[in-house]
């Protein structure tokens, strides 16, 4: 199946922080794979600014290698790239001083151009960068700015952030990116809760035992330990991915899929969630993997510090105090070096009220699962008779949808970054977090975290490879419940 692909408006995209990391494995490869696909109009421009004192000729040069180590499809031609690479400029820029402001400014002249500002920097020059933009003229109503994680690291933090862009754009010129709104699986929660009648009226407390999101990674920190060891799993994934997954699995629905509408129902979820009890949690730390302590180092000798205590794991249970689903528990869970790279949604069923087979017939549930990554797909399973003559048994049968299988090979190679920059140029936020969001989503996530430091909580240690430390699987038997197990 080949997607309808509607060029976006002129642009000219400025990438701050433009030879970094983010920019070189995401954010340039992306875009080319859009100018391949005939997306950026061919006027478009990029310009890469950075501290580097390097001509546009290096800067192409440096792009070029970029996306031929990063760009995972390679059938691109040759021409493509050298006419993607001479829509690239590049600008030596100070963030904190007036190096380089006025050759940017000369750059982004252009009338009736949409004009976008991308901070692939710390969250520490996010500050800096809107006050300059502002000050040489480039923070006009046209102006929109693109702003990465992490945003915060803390309520206040954010509110400070927020309040700092404040000074020099509204609200509708911020991006804030949380790039699992990017994932085409994430979006397809959206579809699949409100495209179809089937899963709505079955959508609440009465007919859901409970729901259950994982978030599982093999990697472990890798080269991000300084960074990692200063976040933790609960800042890194739960505040913002899990949490934006648990908005669009438990929203009500939208009046309309506009930007505001949608943002409106996922604030809603997230200021009526309940705080999670110090023995809802469980938290932890991959060891090293027996057998191999070179290669697969532990966490702590990962980041480098053998006392640290932070987590490169949690699962919690909270509940979200509104009629929808007061009553129903949700379980989230994530980690890195867990057993398989796996992230799925699993809604399960309560029985059916009351069972007309014998007691040998057995009682079952429906469990509803989403993949989100990898193989995504849907799996609904349904309770049937066991085939044969043993008399009215009752097993359990997958209704198995891969979206790979059922839709071609065309589906999965929008990457998250790609399809959310070609939506800032389009001026649509829908897929973006708005203030208030984040501040919320900080609201609920820093008693926890501050109940962790207050009681010298040191995580437990968990196998690489497994699925998280005991006290996990325990916090569901408590409740007479089982976590999916982690599989590829
Ligand atoms: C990032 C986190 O935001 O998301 C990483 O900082 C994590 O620690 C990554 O590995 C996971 O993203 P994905 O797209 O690989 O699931």
């Amino acid at each position: 199946m080949v997607s309808r692909v509607i060029p976006v408006a002129p642009f000219d995209l400025v990438i701050f922080g433009g030879t970094g990391d983010l920019a070189r494995r995401k954010i340039l490869p992306g875009l080319f794979r859009r100018f391949c696909a005939g997306q950026m109009p061919p006027d478009a421009r990029v310009v890469g600014a950075a501290r580097s004192d390097m001509s546009a000729e290096d800067y192409r040069r440096m792009v070029r290698d970029a996306i031929g180590e990063f760009n995972s499809d390679t059938s691109y031609k040759a021409a493509d790239l050298d006419a993607f690479l001479a829509r690239l400029e590049y600008v030596t820029i100070d963030a904190k001083g007036e190096a380089g402001w006025s050759e940017l400014q000369k750059l982004m002249a252009g009338e009736g151009r949409v004009e976008a500002y991308y901070f692939s920097v710390s969250p520490s020059l996010f500050g800096d960068l809107a006050e300059r933009l502002h000050k040489w003229g480039m923070a006009d109503a046209q102006a929109r700015i693109v702003v990465e994680k992490p945003f915060g690291r803390d309520l206040a933090t954010a509110c400070a952030l927020n309040a700092t862009l404040a000074e020099h754009f509204d609200e509708h010129q911020i991006y804030r990116i949380d790039h699992y709104l990017g994932k085409e699986t994430v979006q397809n929660l959206m579809a699949v809760r409100f495209g179809n009648m089937l899963f709505e009226p079955l959508w609440n407390a009465q007919y859901v035992d409970h729901i259950q999101i994982t978030v599982a990674e093999t990697v472990g920190v890798g080269g991000r330990g300084e960074y990692y060891d200063k976040s933790g799993a609960m800042r890194d994934m739960v505040q913002n991915h899990l949490m934006q997954l648990l908005c669009l699995i438990a929203m009500e629905p939208p009046a309309r899929f506009d930007p505001d509408a949608v943002r409106d129902e996922k604030l809603k979820v997230i200021r009526a969630l309940d705080p999670v009890l110090p023995h809802h949690i469980s938290r932890g730390q991959y060891q090293a993997e027996a057998c191999n302590e070179a290669e697969m180092p532990g966490y702590r000798t990962a980041v480098g510090d053998a006392k640290t205590r932070t987590e490169s794991f949690v699962a919690l249970k909270t509940h979200i105090s509104n009629w929808r689903w007061a009553g129903t528990p949700f379980y989230l869970r994530t980690g890195k070096r867990m057993a398989a790279r796996s992230s799925e949604i699993t809604v399960v069923f309560k029985e059916t009220p009351h069972s007309i087979f014998s007691e040998e017939a057995g009682r079952h549930r429906n469990v509803l699962s989403i993949r989100l990554q990898p193989n995504e797909g849907i799996t609904l399973g349904v309770t049937i008779k066991e085939p044969g003559p043993g008399g009215m048994r009752l097993i359990d049968v997958p209704l198995d949808m891969s979206f790979a299988e059922a839709l071609g090979d065309d589906t999965d190679h929008v990457d998250a970054y790609e399809r959310l920059i070609m939506d800032v140029i389009r001026g649509n936020q829908t897929l973006f977090m708005r203030g208030d969001e984040v501040e919320a989503a900080w609201a609920w996530t820093d008693p926890i975290i501050q109940g962790w430091e207050a009681r010298n909580d040191v995580p437990k240690p968990y196998d690489s490879g497994s699925d998280g430390p005991t006290d996990s699987a325990e916090l569901m038997r408590r409740d007479g419940r089982e976590w999916r197990k982690v599989s590829p």
